[in-house]
């Protein structure tokens, strides 16, 4: 392990109002987004591909780095940022973004769907932490070998991108192995539920659904609304879209036209074009089992508040029946 990484993840302790990174959400997440979260004290976060092209994200990165800067200056103590970035072969602008990440500093680089060899050299040349994305125990093996500072476990019932595992289950078996930096995620939308992953053994919390109607967000009226009405239930986790296992809001597939039949089949898997052919995050809305915390369009700082305020106070009732 390098030096970069126990400093990042005491920075990260210290300064959390929360321990809460708001996760990388494609054509959901936004620099706005990413700057709310900070500014509320957590861990904002942005998948680099929701730039339509680099430039655009150079844009964003600007906007970042100068945003965080005056806030600083005006006293404020950001949490921290993240950019996740596609590892996968097929993705064509891994080089330059990868530059750029250099560039631009991100406490965190999450990779997602291949190996965080391909990053560490470069993020702890500038002293940031890599954290892996895994859904199996695996995977999260294979990532703690080659080196990352973190590892992003997402469970069952995880929005977008889901996973098939138990988090008591994974939490305690990658601890096993694992000194590095813990992350759950999947369906944690409330402060008890950060309490309970922090009780599991998890260091932070990945939450994606429970951001998604906020206004800061790049989604539709129409995936808002959708967000608000929908329950526990009105979420189906399928490989018929993109061809990985995918948690999509019910409502939006059967307006797609999908039938039972085509929701039990596999797509095939392609991330060369994100923005071209690959449809189905436009009109076809990711949504994880958290969704029923979701009854309106609240600001960030407004569901970073309630779920601060949510945590103290079960964290003060646990204290109050462990000393009575
Ligand atoms: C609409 C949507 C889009 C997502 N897009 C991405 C993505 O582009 N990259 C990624 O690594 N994870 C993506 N995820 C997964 C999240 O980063 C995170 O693992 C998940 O939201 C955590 O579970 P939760 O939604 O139940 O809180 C997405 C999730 C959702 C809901």
């Amino acid at each position: 392990m390098t030096l970069a990484a126990p400093s990042i993840a005491e920075r990260l302790r210290r300064d959390l109002k929360l321990p809460v990174i708001v996760a990388p959400m494609f054509l959901v997440s936004t620099p706005k987004l990413l700057l709310e979260s900070c500014k509320a004290g957590l861990i904002g976060s942005l998948p680099t591909q929701n730039a339509r092209t680099t430039a655009q994200l150079r844009e964003w990165f600007n906007e970042i780095r100068d945003e965080l800067a005056t806030f600083r200056a005006a006293g404020g103590k950001p949490g921290g940022w993240a950019a996740s970035v596609l590892v996968h072969n097929s993705y064509d602008r891994f080089p330059e973004e990868l530059e750029m990440l250099q560039e631009y500093q991100p406490d965190i680089v999450v990779t997602a769907l291949g190996s965080p060899k391909r990053v560490l050299k470069e993020v702890h040349g500038y002293g940031g932490a890599v954290f892996a994305d895994v859904m199996s125990l695996e995977h999260a093996r294979k990532a703690a070998d080659a080196g990352a500072d973190g590892l992003v476990l997402v469970c069952h019932g995880a929005g977008g991108h889901t996973g098939a595992n138990s988090p008591f289950a994974f939490v305690s078996e990658v601890r096993r192995f694992f000194k590095g930096t813990i992350v759950v995620g999947g369906a944690i939308s409330d402060g008890r539920g950060v309490l309970a992953a922090e009780v599991l053994g998890a260091d932070l919390v990945y939450m994606g659904t429970r951001f998604i109607a906020c206004p800061e967000t790049m989604i539709n009226d129409d995936y808002r609304r959708m967000m608000i009405d929908a329950r526990m239930d009105g979420v189906v986790a399928t490989k018929s879209v993109t061809g990985v296992q995918c948690s999509w809001l019910k409502e939006s597939l059967i307006a797609a036209g999908f039938d039972d039949s085509r929701i039990a089949s596999t797509a095939k898997i392609d991330f060369s074009d994100v923005h071209g052919e690959l449809k189905p995050w436009k009109n076809i809305y990711g949504a994880g089992q958290g969704v029923g915390q979701v009854d309106s369009a609240a600001t960030t700082a407004e569901v970073a508040a309630q779920l601060i305020g949510e945590y103290r106070e079960v964290s003060a009732e646990l204290m109050a029946r462990a000393r009575a």
